[in-house]
């Protein structure tokens, strides 16, 4: 990890273990974009600029200084002054005027990294991490804009941000401040996403880029199940294994652009932020404001090296919470099991099957507070039905401990029911623009927390619950997005800073919380998997994945979140069949298996499991206990992805240390005249030799010539295979 800058040059560098990212001031001016790639240790790189090229020139090329702006590969693009590619930052003056001309003014190198005050963002010791802060200026309007690039220890990842600051005399309006930018040249490159819907969050696609903007994009104040704030340009022959990545993945969990332009000479310019769509911020002479975290890999060996530089860093330098590395408690989740039909009684006889076959914590969710009964009313109400849980909360917690199970509760803080007491009193605290009816999602509208007093109000009700009994476990659901945006506190020219300001309030929530309650076990969720994003990691090391459960589904779920975030964040659990969502029946050790790789847990009605399933039950805590510490902090590698072949999945998780590793297959469809098949392996040691099912292999053989997984017969069965070093001869 190295941060250099080559003063005779005029150039940045910034050295990870293996990966190189440069920048290059030229006349003295503008910042440009140098590299990005494998490491090279050269300074004298600025031919990589092609400055002896018209019209790369501006000090010699005056009367074209629209041709250098609209092709040159800049750092941080401003709208305005004629570079008509997708700009990263736009202001307009008072006078209303939409340009800004940012002049590099110096730089500065640190051990560390600045924290983002309110935002969430990795983080890291000054050993671990380093710095390079560049200023600029546009001297007219008095803008200072600082870029910022951290390196960490051992990890091929840079991270980027942004700080604006008015040093002038007057206010300005930021309508774009996106966080990183690339521009290079085009390599034939393809475009990876997440996309998908409720229950069917993040599926990879993987698309040719055309000449234009292609954007993967949410205006709905979260994250969203539909697009996800991750893109990756990818060479063709990309693999698992091989090729060329660029990745951006965004520190946030409110609207977002990512976006990938192939312009007329064939460069290629990768932007993401805030997306600028209802954005404007007031900047006052002597504010600040922090555009949230880009984190960027490159990976020159294929996509599983960049998941697992993601799933490194994420663990070492983004999540906090002292669950992390823990064994997470086995939980049972009454969601699935009865809805919003349950009183403590039924609680009670959940949590009493459950304990005697392992499963360590209750979870109560939706439906237990004001008058609920239907997803119709009382969200805002934090306080308890005691026509449902009768005897009140403590009671209830009291005797699922008793039954030596930890409890665990559901909320939905950012909520508010039109029926319920909150609303009567504080009508305006809902999100709204008066005059106008206010859009219904879920029978339920959305608390403008961009405003202290209904945070803080919220929080104490919360509080009051949480300090009112032994709760272990938070889940922290949001079930809808935002609509009729406006906030019955901002002026007129600071509704655009709305959006914003809500993720600044829920990040203010979720710090509050887990600061008051430091033992408190965070979950995130939104209607399923609509804010499983690295924002939200920085506040809970666990996020529900998707209110699918089925096991087949999963695949492609898993897999698509596991291309980025830890497998040790994905909230899994086993559910009955058939399934809720889907209507589709699968064995119950295929079930247990996919949740394996997540947090794992259970929701279902475990009164009503036959005694066959709860001898599988005990097998697959076994299973838990025996192989989580592997499973949270090994190496992920995928070997086959159904979602491509249709027939198959596999993943394996390796030990750091390459002295053992777990292996999961799950054959989906049955095929007719199936053969075995030699699954090639993934991650070992290639001298090392392994026994897998009584067979000792080198790591080499396993990786090569593959082990065999014989045909099998039927659909949706799936495979755990452990692999150990095997004993010296
Ligand atoms: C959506 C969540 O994803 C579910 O798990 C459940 O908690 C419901 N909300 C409750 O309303």
């Amino acid at each position: 990890m190295r941060i250099i800058f080559d003063e005779k040059n005029k150039v940045f560098l910034l050295h990870t273990e293996n990966t190189t990212y440069g920048l290059a001031v030229v006349d003295d001016r503008y910042v440009e974009h140098l590299y990005y790639g494998a490491r090279i240790e050269d300074t004298d790189i600025r031919y990589l600029l092609r400055e002896d090229e018209a019209p790369f020139t501006p000090s010699v090329n005056k009367r074209e200084t629209g041709a250098f702006l609209d092709c040159a590969p800049m750092e941080y693009p401003e709208t305005g002054m004629g570079d008509y590619r997708e700009s990263a930052f736009c202001v307009r003056s008072m006078a209303g005027y939409r340009a800004s001309e940012l002049a590099y003014e110096g730089y500065e190198i640190e051990d560390g990294k600045p924290e983002l005050r309110g935002l969430p963002a990795t983080w890291g010791s000054p050993e671990d991490c380093m710095t390079l802060k560049v200023f600029l200026r546009d001297s007219l309007l008095g803008i200072k804009v600082t870029l910022l690039y951290s390196i960490f220890r051992g990890l091929d990842a840079v991270v980027r941000s942004v700080l604006v600051e008015n040093e002038g005399s007057e206010p300005f309006y930021l309508e774009k401040v996106l966080s990183a930018c690339v521009d290079m040249d085009d390599r034939g490159f393809e475009v990876l996403g997440l996309f998908g819907s409720w229950a069917r969050e993040r599926h990879i696609q993987r698309m040719p880029l055309g000449y234009g903007r292609q954007n993967i994009a949410s205006v709905k104040g979260e994250s969203s199940h539909q697009e996800h704030p991750f893109l990756a340009l990818v060479t063709p022959e990309t693999t698992q294994e091989s090729g060329e990545v660029y990745a951006m993945n965004f520190v946030y969990s409110g609207n977002f652009i990512a976006q990938v332009e192939k312009s007329q000479f064939n460069s290629v310019r990768m932007l993401m932020g805030i997306h600028p769509e209802g954005f404007t911020w007031k900047l006052e002479p002597g504010e600040q404001f922090t555009a949230p975290e880009v984190v960027m890999v490159y990976s020159g060996q294929g996509l599983g090296n960049m998941t697992r530089t993601f799933h490194d860093l994420y663990r070492e330098h983004l999540i906090r919470s002292p669950y992390l590395h823990e064994k997470r408690p086995i939980l049972i989740n009454n969601w699935e099991a009865t809805y919003f039909d349950f009183d403590e009684k039924k609680l009670l006889e959940i949590a009493k099957d459950a304990s005697e076959l392992g499963i360590e914590m209750l979870v109560m969710d939706d439906g237990w507070f004001g008058k609920r009964s239907l997803d119709d009313s009382s969200l805002g109400d934090w306080y308890v039905n005691e026509e449902k849980i009768r005897g009140g909360l403590h009671t209830l917690v009291e005797n699922v401990k008793k039954l030596g199970m930890k409890f665990g509760i559901w909320i939905e803080p950012e909520m508010i029911s039109p029926e319920s007491e909150l609303y009567r009193k504080h009508p305006d605290w809902a999100i709204q623009i008066p005059g106008r009816d206010i859009t219904q999602s879920r029978a339920q509208y959305v608390l403008d927390f961009s405003r202290d007093e209904v945070v803080d109000g919220v929080y104490e009700m919360i509080a009051e619950v949480l300090r009112s009994a032994d709760i272990s476990y938070v889940k922290w659901d949001m079930n809808r997005q935002l609509a009729t945006l406006g906030s019955c506190a901002l002026p007129p020219d600071r509704q655009g800073e709305l959006f914003h300001r809500y993720m600044l309030g829920v990040y203010r929530m979720q710090e509050r919380l887990i600061t008051d309650f430091p033992h408190l076990l965070l979950e995130n969720c939104s209607g399923g998997g609509a804010r499983f994003d690295a924002g939200m990691l920085y506040y809970s090391p666990q996020i529900w994945c998707s209110d699918d459960t089925d096991a087949i589904e999963r695949l492609a779920i898993q897999e698509g979140t596991a291309l980025i975030y830890p497998v040790s964040a994905m909230g899994a659990h086993v559910s009955v069949c058939p399934n809720h969502t889907v209507g589709r029946t699968t064995p119950f050790e295929t079930r247990g298996d996919v949740a394996l790789l997540g947090t794992f847990g259970y929701e279902l009605d475990i009164t009503k499991l036959s005694e066959e399933e709860k001898e599988q039950v005990k097998s697959q805590v076994e299973n838990y206990h025996k192989y989580n510490d592997l499973i949270r902090e090994g190496d992920y590698y995928r070997l086959a992805s159904a979602a491509e072949n249709r027939y198959y999945d596999s993943w394996m998780i390796v030990e750091k240390d390459k002295s053992r590793a777990l292996l999961f297959c799950v054959h989906v469809l049955a095929e007719a005249n199936a053969k075995s098949r030699f699954l090639r392996l993934s991650g070992l040691d290639p001298e090392k030799r392994y026994l897998v099912e009584g067979k000792a292999y080198t790591g080499r053989t396993l990786m090569h010539a593959g082990l065999r997984i014989p045909a099998v017969f039927g659909d949706f069965k799936s495979r755990l295979i452990e692999i150990k070093e095997a004993p010296l001869l």
